[in-house]
């Protein structure tokens, strides 16, 4: 029996990755902590309340004598961290909870890790145990037309978001080049996929284009990011979890950079012929005030999480694009639920002005 501690598992990522770990392993246990913040909704789990192999605690990664008594109570042999504030455009508004999320909630983990895992006297660690961060490709800065980010590319964050991933991954190096905790990193590109709460480009463009409201593209469009299917991300984070080398940084993506007026018009294109909707078409499409210090290019090199552990991703962007669609169209209520309430504030105070 293995058992899983693991942070955030209430927003996309996170669901993505129980539902998988549940669907792919019997023997297993998921300790999930998740604060339940805008972001984590715990009618993703619904499907799972009854299986005993998920436990849900909702608690804040910040919390000291919480997170000590889920390390004394459960003994996890793995910590993955996914909680975290992730949206960029809410850390350009309001900084501050991206510090105290994920730098201190990590700086958290990382300790009562080290309470229960750590004998001071012998300088050695339990056996067996390991902290997973998860992180991002964004903690690189951005690329210009050329080149990729490698494992070894210095960190460059330019977002306040990015800039306390970073930060945290620095921490986690640190409890590993201090203490020699076993620690793995990884840092993926953009996912997409279901789930997603509807801040991010692609829920937000299939939520706007089945309403027939204007899709706000920041600036020129032209912007890249790297798409990753989240299930393929899951995958990757099983097997760094389980065989990541401990004190690797793995990045995680697979050449499927696309700029973001391609993502949008893709949307529109899909969309019109699922819905044989003639209002639905490129004249929605709105360009915006960009985003301050906006990125222009991410793009991962996944050799060495390749010859390492074998991970690929599997799903082409063209395929995944059309199961994401279809999940949302299929999900009408998982939207208008999300939708409902401060997201209405939530658009107003980011899209009113631009
Ligand atoms: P998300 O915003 O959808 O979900 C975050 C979850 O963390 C939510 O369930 C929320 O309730 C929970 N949470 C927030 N603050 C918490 C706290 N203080 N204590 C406990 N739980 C808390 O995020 P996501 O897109 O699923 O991303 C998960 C992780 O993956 C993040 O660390 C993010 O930086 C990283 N990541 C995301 C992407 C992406 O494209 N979405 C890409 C690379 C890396
Ligand atoms: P996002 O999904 O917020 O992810 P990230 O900023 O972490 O990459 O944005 C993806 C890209 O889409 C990014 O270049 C910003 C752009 N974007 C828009 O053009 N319009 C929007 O309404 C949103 C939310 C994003």
């Amino acid at each position: 029996m293995i058992t899983y501690l693991v942070t955030g598992c209430a927003g996309f990522i996170g669901t993505t990755f129980v539902h998988f770990m549940l669907s792919r392993y019997t023997d297993i246990k998921i300790v999930n902590l998740d604060a339940l913040t805008y972001a984590g909704n715990l009618e993703n789990l619904k499907d799972i309340e009854d299986d005993e192999r998920h436990i849900f605690v909702h608690g804040n990664i910040c919390d000291k004598e919480l997170v000590a008594g889920l390390m004394a109570r459960y003994d996890p042999d793995f910590i993955i961290n996914f909680a975290a504030e992730s949206h960029v455009d809410r850390s350009i508004s309001g900084p501050e909870i991206f510090v105290t999320t994920n730098v201190m909630g990590t700086v958290n983990l990382l300790q009562q890790a080290k309470n229960a895992w750590y004998d001071a006297g012998q300088k050695t660690w339990k056996p067996g145990k390991k902290y997973v961060q998860v992180s991002t490709d964004e903690v690189y800065g951005a690329l210009g037309p050329e080149g990729f980010f490698t494992e070894t590319t210095p960190l460059d964050p330019h977002s306040p978001y990015s800039a306390s991933k970073a930060s945290a991954d620095h921490f986690v190096k640190a409890f590993h080049d201090t203490y020699g905790m076993p620690v793995n990193i990884t840092r993926c590109s953009n996912n997409y996929g279901m789930y997603q709460f509807p801040e991010k480009l692609i829920p937000l463009m299939i939520n706007n284009t089945k309403n027939h409201k204007p899709l706000p593209v920041y600036g020129d469009g032209m912007q890249i990011r790297d798409w990753l299917f989240v299930e393929d991300h899951c995958r990757a984070i099983d097997l760094v979890t389980s065989a990541g080398r401990p004190g690797e940084v793995y990045n995680i993506g697979g050449h499927n950079e696309r700029t973001n007026i391609f993502i949008v018009k893709t949307i529109i294109q899909q969309m019109s012929e699922k819905l044989h909707d003639p209002e639905i078409n490129e004249s929605l499409i709105r360009h915006v005030e960009d985003r301050l210090g906006h990125d222009r290019r991410y793009g991962i090199d996944p050799s060495k999480i390749r010859a390492d552990l074998g991970w690929y991703p599997e799903t082409a962007f063209e395929d995944g694009i059309v199961k994401t669609i279809d999940w949302y169209l299929a999900n009408e209520t998982w939207m208008e639920r999300v939708t409902s309430g401060e997201y209405q504030q939530y658009y107003e105070r980011m899209y009113k002005n631009r």
